[in-house]
């Protein structure tokens, strides 16, 4: 595999199988091949049968369902979209720099990649077992990979809102770029939830509920919420946290990579922007001098709904040390903030600050 393995530094015991693309490779092709795409797991890969795997619809349904791969192959129109998928934790490592954070990943730019994902509507599936209560406000995901946390094992988990889980772009994959889902991204099935966090797109899906409230499972309840700079792990309460959904506009500069030592003359910057997904990124300008002036980007391609833009943008420039800086907008104004203080937060999650990279040319 060209994925580097990372591994979550507080923990004595790491053999869950985490892993990101060497920062080099990342979105050189605006779809990510497959072995470049990066692994975010909690625990160990599960152990599959497929030929017993089911998937079971329960809650507030009018018919529970439990379908068998073949069954939610064939009796479901098979879709296509390319989405991208982004981690709450990328870019974790800025934070980690600013102020110490004590769980996660260090993840530097590359906890995201883009597929070409093929699968059902989730939305398909929930008409299929038909809402049965308009008290119906959730969608729960449960996962067959399992933890121990305070003495019991349980699966990882998260929920979408109903109004989500019904959009179109929401997907129950069971292909990446055109090859059966592998197993590390979560084969037989997964969902994918474009525009939020990486989080709620759970793998090796098992059960969907529906129901009135926000899953209960620890990583809608616990993990994956976002606190002010000021909450810390002494003084949080972990009730009043924001639960993540939706990605704020982000951008960042891939090439050249910080700290680079380069010939002067002209040189690309090359990289990739996003947004909520739900609004196309706009405009992204970058500075070749820490902030002083400013230049729009090309984009590579088409901007559209669900994925990464990738752009870039040439400089002529003297010999000496130059900061390059990026930013980007989207279609509804949003844009992202200037310093990593305003963004730090004690689990490290959507730093979407201005992006830089110091390189010295000679
Ligand atoms: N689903 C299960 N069952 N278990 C997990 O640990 N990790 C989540 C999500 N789905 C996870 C999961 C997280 S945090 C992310 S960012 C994405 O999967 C990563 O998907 P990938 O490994 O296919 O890139």
């Amino acid at each position: 595999m060209p994925l580097s393995e990372k591994h979550d530094e507080t923990k004595t015991y790491d053999d869950i199988l985490n892993a990101g693309p060497p920062v080099d490779q990342l979105a050189r092709d605006f779809v990510t091949p497959t072995e470049l795409f990066f692994v975010r797991n909690h625990s160990q890969i599960p152990h599959l049968q497929l030929d017993s795997y089911r998937l079971r619809v329960q809650g507030l349904v009018s018919r529970e369902l439990s379908l068998s791969l073949d069954e939610i192959k064939t009796n479901f129109e098979q879709r296509t979209l390319v989405a991208t998928l982004q981690c709450a934790g990328n870019r974790r490592k800025e934070l980690v720099s600013y102020k110490p954070i004590d769980e996660g990943l260090a993840w530097d730019i590359e906890a995201i990649g883009t597929a070409e994902w093929t699968g059902l509507r989730l939305g398909d599936i929930l008409t299929s077992a038909g809402i049965s209560d308009e008290t119906a406000g959730h969608v729960a995901f449960l996962g067959l990979d399992t933890l121990m946390r305070d003495g019991h094992r349980e699966a990882f988990g998260s929920s979408i809102p109903l109004d989500k889980a019904l959009g179109s772009e929401v997907l129950l994959a069971y292909a990446m770029n055109g090859e059966d889902l592998p197993l590390a991204h979560g084969c037989p099935l997964r969902v994918i939830v474009p525009g939020y966090i990486g989080a709620r797109s759970v793998k090796w899906l098992s059960e969907i509920r529906v129901q009135e409230d926000p899953s209960d499972n620890h990583f809608q309840q616990v993990g994956y919420k976002l606190f002010p700079p000021h909450i810390n792990m002494y003084n949080v309460d972990y009730h009043d946290g924001m639960q993540l959904t939706k990605l704020p506009v982000n951008s960042v500069i891939v090439r050249p990579q910080d700290r680079s030592l380069l010939p002067a003359g002209k040189i690309m910057v090359e990289g990739y922007a996003m947004s909520d997904g739900e609004h196309e990124i706009t405009w992204v300008s970058v500075s070749p001098d820490g902030g002083e002036s400013w230049q729009r980007a090309e984009f590579l391609n088409e901007p559209q709904l669900w994925t990464w833009q990738l752009w870039r943008a040439e400089f002529d420039l003297p010999p000496g040390t130059h900061e390059f800086i990026v930013r980007a907008w989207d279609s509804a104004a949003n844009s992202q903030p200037e310093t990593i203080a305003s963004v730090w937060n004690f689990k490290g999650y959507v730093n979407n600050a201005w992006h830089r990279v110091k390189i010295t040319l000679k």
